[in-house]
């Protein structure tokens, strides 16, 4: 498979052309961004860890039934995907209070929610990614009623494949964004699963694995992402 024409470069992804139209690259860069760009910083290894965390869950996802654009890694820090028609709603799903819904709705965080909680969010830089609702997302046109439903059917469905996943390896799943595309007519989950999109917690200690340790400077970035994946193959 060639690498061709540069697409798109976001935050921490660049996205190429192949030489099959229906095929994207994805490579993973080692910047790291948080508050809508405005803290920047470079984590020492984390394409490469992000690559290789996100092919284990669509892997995993996969084998679950869940449709997703991965179609196989073929790089350190590249992989190949189905080229989807983006939906510009990023979907976030919820077990345990923290980050924003914890400041929004005054809550401590680390608060169980007794259900899990789904937000969407409309993926616009210019307007930092406010919060929407259905409707807001029928008025804007972003999605139909009924593609809505199927991704939030879905997201709850790897909300509970990934938690079960992650339980026994002493993860706590707190909160992960999703983002979906089309792709021939079919609903796919893109983007990436990995500790930029998710929140990790050591299930005993509740120590974070994962971006809040850049965003809070916490320290021992790549430590965190280094463990993560250590716990998902160890
Ligand atoms: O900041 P907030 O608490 O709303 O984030 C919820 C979850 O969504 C976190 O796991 C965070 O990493 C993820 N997220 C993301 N990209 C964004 C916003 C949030 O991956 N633009």
């Amino acid at each position: 498979m060639q690498k061709g024409e540069l697409l798109y470069e976001g935050k921490a992804k660049k996205v190429y052309r192949t030489d099959d139209p229906g095929v994207y690259l994805v490579e993973y860069k080692d910047d790291a961004t948080a508050f809508n760009g405005l803290k920047k910083g470079v984590i020492s290894g984390k394409g490469e860890l992000n690559n290789k965390i996100s092919a284990h869950f669509f892997r995993l996802l996969e084998g679950k039934g869940i449709a997703t654009h991965f179609v196989k890694q073929v790089g350190e820090r590249e992989m190949l995907v189905r080229a989807l028609e983006i939906i510009p709603v990023e979907v976030v799903v919820r077990n345990i209070a923290a980050g924003s819904l914890a400041r929004r709705l005054g809550m401590d965080e680390g608060t169980a929610l007794p259900r899990p909680v789904v937000e969407y969010y409309y993926k616009s830089d210019e307007l930092g990614d406010p919060m929407i609702n259905d409707d807001h997302i029928a008025v804007l046109n972003l999605a139909t009623g009924e593609e809505m439903s199927a991704i939030k059917k879905v997201a709850l469905s790897v909300n509970e494949i990934l938690r079960s996943y992650l339980t026994p390896r002493n993860l706590e799943l707190v909160d992960f964004k999703l983002e979906f595309g089309r792709h021939e007519g079919k609903i796919l989950l893109g983007d990436e699963i990995s500790p930029d999109t998710c929140r990790f917690w050591d299930t005993r200690t509740k120590e974070k694995l994962d971006k809040d340790r850049f965003r809070r400077d916490l320290g021992g970035v790549e430590e965190a992402y280094q463990e993560v994946w250590r716990r998902l193959v160890g």
